[in-house]
């Protein structure tokens, strides 16, 4: 008993400062969340549809169609792709533009208006596909599918 009872107090202590630093860490990763730099998503995403802004803004997507897919004078806004897509065709898509873009009419003509085409698989660059599997492809496609306007 006697002796025991050092041993719990520096248990404590011990207990007490990774508490601390744990506090410490959580509020500097809080603070950098709320830097003006970091991109926050849009309010009301549901689980899949975060995962798949969070892959969009991974993958660069926003680089071309902007961190809110609100585009930008050399590429297309993404919004209100509900009219023209599902969640498996925009996977498709993603998959192997090119291949679409031949067949859809409305894509091609914007494929010839901008400039820098999709990254794809049939083109140079290696594409999506390499890159993030289905699942994250799929996840991606709800996240265009919102409309966050
Ligand atoms: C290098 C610039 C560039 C990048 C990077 C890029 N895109 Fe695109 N995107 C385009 C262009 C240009 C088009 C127009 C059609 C085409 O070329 O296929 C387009 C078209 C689209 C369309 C069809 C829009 C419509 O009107 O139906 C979707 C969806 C899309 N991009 C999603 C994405 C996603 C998701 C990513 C990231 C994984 C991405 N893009 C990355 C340039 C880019």
């Amino acid at each position: 008993m006697v002796r025991r009872s050092p041993v719990g107090g520096i248990n404590m202590k011990h207990t007490f400062r990774l508490i601390t630093m744990t506090a410490a860490m959580c509020a500097c990763v809080i603070g950098l969340g709320c830097g003006a730099q970091a991109p926050t998503p849009p309010p009301g995403l549901n689980g899949m549809q975060l995962a798949g802004w969070q892959a969009y803004t991974d993958l660069n997507c926003g680089s071309c169609h902007g961190d809110a897919r609100e585009g930008q004078r050399s590429e297309p806004a993404l919004t209100g792709l509900g009219k023209y897509w599902t969640t498996d065709q925009l996977v498709s898509y993603l998959t192997d533009p090119d291949a679409v873009v031949k067949s859809t009419p409305r894509l091609a003509y914007k494929a010839e208006k901008y400039s820098i085409g999709m990254p794809s698989a049939s083109a140079k660059s290696p594409g999506y596909a390499d890159k993030a599997r289905t699942e994250k492809l799929k996840a991606i496609a709800e996240y265009l599918l919102v409309d966050i306007d």
